[in-house]
C-alpha cells in the first residue's frame, strides 16, 4: 500500500516535471513557485462592465470558484472605460497579486500592465477576450468565436426559412432585406464574430437571396463601439430613415449580443415594427441576457448564442489554480488565436443557440435562469 502510494507520488511529480519541461509557450510557468507559496494567494480579477449581464455572472462566478480553491479574489469591474481598468489592474499588481484573470474592454490597451505583470513574475490569463500586441499573455479562455458567429449567421437564415432547423434547405426563396451589426472594434471576438458570419452569410449575398439595402457591409462601418446598445439603437434608426424611408421592410438584423438586439428592436418599434402586420424582422443576439431570453419567449428577439459563463469561469479557475502550482493548465487550441505577438494557448467552449423552442431546455432547466424570472 505504502510503496504503491509513494509510487504514485513519485510518478505524478516525474509529470510535472516532464510537463514543465515541454513547450516553449509553457515558458511562463518558469517563474511560479510551488503550490505551498501559492496556497490563499491573491488572485487579481477585472472585469470589463457591470452594464451587461453576463460579466456580472462571469465575475461572481470566477470570485466564487476560486475562494472555494481558498485563493483571495480581488475583482473589479472598470465600467467600460479604459483607465480604470489600467489602474485597477496596476493596483493589483502592487497589492502582491499571484495571477492575473483579465477580461479587458480594449484588447490592446493593457500592454504595460502586462509588462509590468511580467516583470512581476505574476501570470496573466486573458479571459473571454484576447489581450493583444503582448508576448506577456500565458493563456486564454474562451468560447469557439468563429463558430459563434457562424451560428448568429446560420439562426438568421433559419429564422428567415431559407435554412431549415436541419441545416437542408428551407422553404423560402428572398430575396430578403437583412442589415449587419458587428461588435466593438477594440475586441477582437467582434471580428472573429463578424468573419464568421459573413463566411455563412457572403454565399446568399452574393447570390442576391439577402441583400444588404443600405449597402453597409465592411466591419468597421457596422461596428458598433463597446457593444453600446444606445449606439445600436441610433444606426438602425438611421438606416429605417434613409434606406427604408421608401417603404422597403427590414427582413433580417444580425446581432452580435443581445443588448444590441435589444436596442435594435426598440428602433424597429419606434418605426411601426412589431404588429401582426408588420412583425418584427429576424433578429439574432448573444448572451442569453434576460432581458433578451424574454424577448424571444415573447417571439420578438429570434434567437440568442447562450455560452454559459459558469463553465467559462470553471475554465479560467483551474487554469489558474493549474499556473498557481506550477502545472500545465488544459487547452484545447494551440492555432487560432495569434494575438499580433504570439499564439496564446487557448481552451475554447462549447456554445448553444437558443430560440424560442428550447430556452426552456437549455437556460430553465439547466438552472441558469429560473422559470420565474423568464416569466416576470
Ligand atoms: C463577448 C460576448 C459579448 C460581448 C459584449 C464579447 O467579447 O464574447 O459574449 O456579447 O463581448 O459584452
Amino acid at each position: 500500500m505504502r510503496l504503491a502510494r509513494v509510487g504514485a507520488v513519485a510518478s505524478a511529480a516525474l509529470l510535472t516535471v516532464a510537463l514543465a519541461a515541454c513547450g516553449s509557450s509553457e515558458k511562463t510557468a518558469d517563474k511560479q513557485t510551488s503550490s505551498t507559496d501559492n496556497k490563499g494567494a491573491l488572485v487579481g480579477v477585472t472585469m470589463p462592465t457591470r452594464v451587461s449581464e453576463r460579466w456580472i455572472k462571469d465575475g461572481d462566478s470566477v470570485k466564487s470558484q476560486l475562494e472555494a480553491l481558498g485563493y483571495k479574489v480581488d475583482l473589479q469591474y472598470a465600467e467600460n472605460d479604459i483607465p480604470t481598468q489600467t489602474q485597477q489592474l496596476d493596483n493589483q499588481i502592487t497589492k502582491g497579486a499571484k495571477l492575473l484573470i483579465i477580461a479587458s474592454i480594449d484588447g490592446k490597451a493593457l500592454t504595460t500592465q502586462l509588462e509590468n505583470a511580467k516583470a512581476a513574475h505574476i501570470p496573466v490569463i486573458a479571459y473571454d477576450r484576447l489581450l493583444l500586441n503582448s508576448p506577456n499573455v500565458d493563456y486564454y479562455a474562451t468560447f469557439d468565436n468563429g463558430k459563434v458567429g457562424e451560428q448568429q449567421a446560420t439562426s438568421l437564415l433559419t429564422g428567415l426559412k431559407l435554412l431549415k432547423a436541419d441545416g437542408s434547405k428551407g422553404t423560402a426563396k428572398g430575396p430578403f432585406n437583412v442589415e449587419l451589426f458587428a461588435g466593438s472594434s477594440d475586441d477582437n471576438n467582434a471580428t472573429f464574430f463578424y468573419n464568421g458570419a459573413m463566411k455563412v452569410l457572403k454565399p446568399y449575398m452574393d447570390a442576391g437571396t439577402i441583400v444588404v439595402k443600405s449597402k453597409q457591409t465592411d466591419f468597421k462601418t457596422i461596428s458598433i463601439l463597446r457593444w453600446d446598445p444606445a449606439t445600436a439603437q441610433k444606426r438602425m434608426e438611421d438606416l429605417l430613415t434613409s434606406t427604408y424611408k421608401g417603404g422597403a421592410k427590414v427582413d433580417g438584423v444580425l446581432s452580435p449580443y443581445d443588448g444590441l438586439s435589444i436596442g435594435i428592436l426598440s428602433a424597429l418599434k419606434s418605426s411601426g415594427y412589431g404588429t401582426a402586420a408588420q412583425p418584427y424582422p429576424i433578429v439574432t443576439g448573444q448572451d442569453a441576457e434576460l432581458a433578451s431570453v424574454k424577448s424571444i419567449k415573447k417571439g420578438e428577439q429570434y434567437s440568442t448564442i447562450y455560452k454559459d459563463t459558469r463553465q467559462l469561469a470553471k475554465t479560467a479557475v483551474s487554469m489558474a489554480d493549474a499556473v498557481l502550482k506550477g502545472q500545465q493548465p488544459q487547452v484545447n487550441n494551440t492555432t487560432d488565436y495569434n494575438n499580433g505577438n504570439k499564439v496564446v494557448p487557448s481552451m475554447l467552449l462549447p456554445f448553444v443557440v437558443v430560440d424560442k423552442s428550447n430556452y426552456q431546455k437549455e437556460l430553465v432547466d439547466t438552472g441558469y435562469y429560473t422559470a420565474a424570472q423568464i416569466d416576470k
